[in-house]
């Protein structure tokens, strides 16, 4: 048999990353992306957040909150990003400091903790932040 050479940029190895974060052990990436996704539009994040960024709003507004793509740029090599940020999820967004000023609409992301347990907020968090390698 030859011996499989991976490439940094191979798909293959990206696959392997997102399989070594996911917390169900049984999951393929692709199940593991779609129960985050279903779960997180269960919960609402959807009606704020978009997975990628996109363009204006067609009312020429930015958009209401960070693209997940955005946020996993911003905080993936940040090791206390998972906790910190599951935090902000649970208790909202902190208006007197808040991290997207001028990127985002001037709304604050209001307490999910009335929508989603600690755990579930745990793990969208730690989805989001390996969604871009
Ligand atoms: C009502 C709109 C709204 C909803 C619903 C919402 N968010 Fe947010 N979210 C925001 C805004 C606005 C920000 C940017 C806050 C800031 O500038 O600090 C944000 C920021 C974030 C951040 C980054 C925080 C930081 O400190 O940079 C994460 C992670 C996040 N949201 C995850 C979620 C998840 C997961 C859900 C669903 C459980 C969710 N959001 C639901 C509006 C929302």
């Amino acid at each position: 048999m030859k011996p499989l050479l991976l490439k940094p940029s191979s798909p293959a190895l990206l696959v392997l990353a997102l399989t070594l974060a996911a917390p169900a052990a049984h999951a393929t990436p692709a199940e593991y992306g779609e129960a985050m996704f279903r779960l997180a539009t269960e919960r609402g994040c959807l009606a704020c957040h978009a997975l990628q960024a996109g363009p204006r709003r067609s009312d020429g507004l930015p958009p209401i909150a960070p693209a997940w793509i955005e946020i996993a740029r911003r905080y993936r090599d940040d090791p206390a990003a998972s906790e910190r940020l599951t935090a902000t999820v649970m208790g909202g967004s902190n208006a007197a400091a808040r991290h997207w000023v001028g990127k985002v609409a001037d709304v604050n992301m209001p307490p999910n903790a009335a929508v989603v347990s600690e755990r579930e907020a745990r793990a969208l968090v730690n989805w989001i932040l390996v969604l871009v390698p």
